[in-house]
């Protein structure tokens, strides 16, 4: 049985940690769902601030994102293009940070204790196809750090989640 050891403080160290055992999760494995699935499970049980992370891709016949693998509570199946933090991180396809979520136009509210978020694209080939979504119940939660290593991890493992 695969497990995820960490025995880091800080936010970097976890990442650090995590990211390379993640790699090894996927490296084998080639079904996107099953690695998905993990990705997010390893993520969600090593950083305590994260109340909520998943995936949302992109569905071409409605111009919606279509709610993917998670760990936390239930959520928005779809979100609109342009709409709420994952809307518009995919439209401009760019990472967003949002501490304070209420302060955000438009902000989806799937869970009512959500107060801060980020938002990170998957790109493929050059075209954003999906986002990966991350909240927490305290306001800015999320950093440079976190985009910086997200943004990585999901550069990185893009070949192996990737639906067909
Ligand atoms: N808050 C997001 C919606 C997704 S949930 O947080 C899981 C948004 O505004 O796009």
């Amino acid at each position: 049985m695969e497990e995820i050891k960490i025995v880091a403080e800080s936010k970097e160290e976890l990442y650090e940690q995590l990211l390379p055992q993640i790699y090894c999760v996927v490296a084998d494995e080639p079904n996107p769902i099953a690695n998905m699935a993990n990705i997010v499970a390893a993520l969600k049980q090593t950083f305590p601030y994260y109340s909520w992370v998943g995936f949302y891709w992109y569905e071409k016949k409605s111009n919606e994102l279509v709610l993917g693998p998670f760990q936390g509570k239930i959520a928005c199946t779809r979100i609109a293009v342009g709409k709420g933090v994952c809307g518009t991180a995919f439209q401009k396809k760019e990472t967003l940070i949002v501490p304070d979520v209420n302060q955000f136009p438009g902000h989806i509210f799937c869970d009512g204790d959500s107060k801060s978020e980020i938002v990170v694209p998957i790109v493929d080939n050059g075209n954003i196809i999906g986002v990966l979504d991350v909240d927490s119940h305290e306001y800015s939660s999320f950093n440079k750090t976190d985009k910086t290593y997200l943004e990585q991890l999901i550069h990185n493992v893009s070949g192996k989640i990737i639906l067909p």
